[in-house]
């Protein structure tokens, strides 16, 4: 089965083919964060204006790069939530016209779902059940995955996400946006014991606050203001990473988790992705940690999901509307 997929729920227009869910023939992602950059952050708007733009050619490359043409697809699935509401408009509404015009099915993504099924798609065999860690710019959380499609969360960020409190931070000290990436390349450099953070809720079961880091990190730099950007971003890190790690580890050990996988934009931190590594390891867990491409908004995700959505549910009706606030389906 070859289902064409597509992602816009923030600032990225993206399109995917995937057979069966799991083999990705195709994708394409379109960043925009050239347009954002000189905003400080996304800017609603353009997002949406830029998604009405580049998604007609993101996925014509899509289906060339597959060599699919529309009729020999069998569905289309499009991230119908959580995001923004206008740029979520654009991929829902072509996915519809696409699955009209072609006559097949559309399957509407809870974009979540999406990054929790990313792992599948690099590691088919991913031993289950799994604690994963979701950390994007919209997003903290700490999801146990019972099996394929069963989730029960575990726990979330109680104030920002963990890339939002990275691109704030990178903000405030000057180093342009997007954030996490940056804040990543400059600690390398810098001491990461120079400042003790805060380590937001630590020891408090598995909700996180990084607020708290957060304007530690510009009172810090208002009392010393010489102090040296590396130092403080590597100090900061240390603090998010830290307790992303701990607790991650934690709530592996409480489920008896077999796997710990990482999803979402902050999955392709450094620091993170070595931490979890080692602490699996000696844990004696196995850790999978999905390539920067699949960590970050793409459509191949989108794709493995709606796969696995049109075998359990079946089609989305068009009528379906996207929903900004959609939360991830958990089981009670
Ligand atoms: O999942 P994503 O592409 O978009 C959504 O938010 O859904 O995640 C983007 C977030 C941004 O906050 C960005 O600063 C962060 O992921 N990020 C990183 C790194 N690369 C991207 N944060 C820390 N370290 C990185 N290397
Ligand atoms: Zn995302």
């Amino acid at each position: 089965m070859r289902i064409l997929a597509i992602e816009t729920s923030c600032d990225e227009t993206a399109a995917a083919v995937v057979e069966d869910g799991r083999v990705v023939k195709s994708s394409v992602v379109a960043s925009q964060t050239d347009l954002h950059a000189r905003f400080g952050g996304v800017v609603p708007e353009v997002a949406g204006r830029a998604h009405v733009e580049l998604l007609g050619p993101v996925v014509a490359e899509a289906m060339e790069r597959a060599g699919a043409a529309g009729p020999d697809l069998d569905a289309v699935g499009a991230t119908i939530g959580p995001g923004l509401i206008g740029s979520l408009l654009v991929g829902v509404s072509s996915a519809k016209a696409y699955a009209l015009a072609w006559g097949i099915p559309f399957v509407g993504v809870n974009h979540l779902e999406g990054h929790l099924h990313a792992a599948f798609l690099e590691d088919p065999e991913m031993a289950l059940p799994a604690v994963v860690l979701l950390v994007s710019g919209g997003h903290t959380q700490l999801v146990h995955m019972v099996a394929e499609g069963r989730y029960r969360l575990l726990g979330q960020t109680i104030d920002d996400a963990a890339g939002e409190a990275f691109d704030k931070v990178a903000r405030f000290l000057g180093l342009g946006y997007p954030g996490g990436p940056a804040i990543d390349r400059i600690s390398a450099e810098g001491d990461a014991t120079a400042v003790a953070f805060p380590w937001g809720l630590r020891g408090e079961g598995f909700d996180f606050s990084f607020s708290g880091v957060k304007t530690s990190v510009v009172n810090h730099v208002r009392k010393h203001p010489g102090a040296a950007t590396a130092d403080v971003a590597a100090s900061f890190q240390e603090a998010v990473v830290g307790v992303l790690v701990e607790k991650t580890r934690r709530a592996a050990a409480a489920v008896g988790a077999r796997s710990i996988c990482l999803g979402g934009g902050v999955a392709a931190n450094s620091l993170l992705r070595e931490r979890i590594t080692a602490a699996a390891a000696e844990d004696g867990r196995r850790a999978f940690l999905p390539s920067r491409a699949m960590c970050t908004d793409n459509a191949a995700m989108v794709g493995a999901t709606a796969w696995y959505r049109l075998r359990i549910d079946g089609p989305t009706p068009l009528d379906a509307a996207a929903d900004p606030n959609m939360r991830l389906p958990l089981e009670a």
